[in-house]
């Protein structure tokens, strides 16, 4: 049986947030950030002190982190510990750190079966890196977003400035290379596109343009596993 939700995968700054949420919003479906929750546990790794490589440390502590997701005016408010940290997970240095901690084990047993949780009480659209292969291995649309790192880099050149961030575009190219290839290349659920999920390049492509196409998507994959949308 078919999971009535849809499952974006995709690297940095290929558009998935952007685009999950209108297509959850569209849907009427709840839009779950799975690399906020991975942002979040990275936090709370560094409040407390906790060193990647201390695999002992981060096996007790991703058990006490208590990271929940709330929703305020339909927007996703993440929780760490009962705070929102909205505001402090959209950093560089907590992008590479979730980056670094979100190939340990244990972290992602934990998120994961939050997720999954997440994903039993109602229909969502999920992004993330592992959805697609391991969070929603049935849900009835997969989607495997992508752009070029130059692309995706001036995409986050322009966030950065709106939030008065000062990056470069080299910086964030290089950070995103390297970003690219510890997600893709780490020995537990590495990114990768599901053997049954479209691939769409977005470099070329508008929000709109997108947007219609995952909801073409999933109104045909949905029609043909009989379910009722
Ligand atoms: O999508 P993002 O940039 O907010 O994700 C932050 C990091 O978390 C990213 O480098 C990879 C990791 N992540 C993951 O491993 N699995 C997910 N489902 C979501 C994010």
């Amino acid at each position: 049986m078919k999971l009535n939700s849809i499952a974006i995968d995709g690297p940095a700054g290929a558009g998935k947030s952007t685009i999950a949420r209108k297509v959850a919003e569209q849907l009427g479906f709840i839009y779950v950030d799975t690399g906020a929750m991975y942002r979040a546990m990275a936090l709370f790794m560094e409040q407390n002190h906790v060193e990647p490589s201390d695999q002992d440390a981060v096996s007790r502590a991703c058990r006490r982190a208590d990271i929940s997701i709330a929703y305020q005016d339909g927007a996703q408010v993440t929780l760490l510990d009962g705070v929102n940290v909205n505001a402090m997970i959209r950093t560089e240095q907590i992008s590479r750190m979730a980056s670094v901690f979100s190939a340990n084990g244990d972290v992602r047993k934990r998120l994961v079966e939050l997720q999954q949780k997440l994903a039993q009480e109602t229909p969502v659209v999920m992004d993330g890196r592992d959805i697609g292969t391991v969070v929603l291995p049935d849900a009835v649309c997969k989607i495997y977003l992508t752009a070029s790192v130059r692309v995706r880099a001036e995409r986050r050149l322009k966030e950065d400035l709106a939030r008065g961030t000062q990056t470069t575009l080299t910086e964030l190219e290089q950070e995103i290379a390297e970003r690219d290839e510890r997600d893709c290349h780490r020995a537990i659920s590495p990114l990768r596109q599901a053997d049954d999920a479209v691939l769409l390049d977005t470099s070329e492509l508008t929000i709109g343009e997108v947007t219609d196409r995952i909801l073409a998507c999933y109104r045909n994959a949905a029609a043909s596993a009989g379910l009722t949308i």
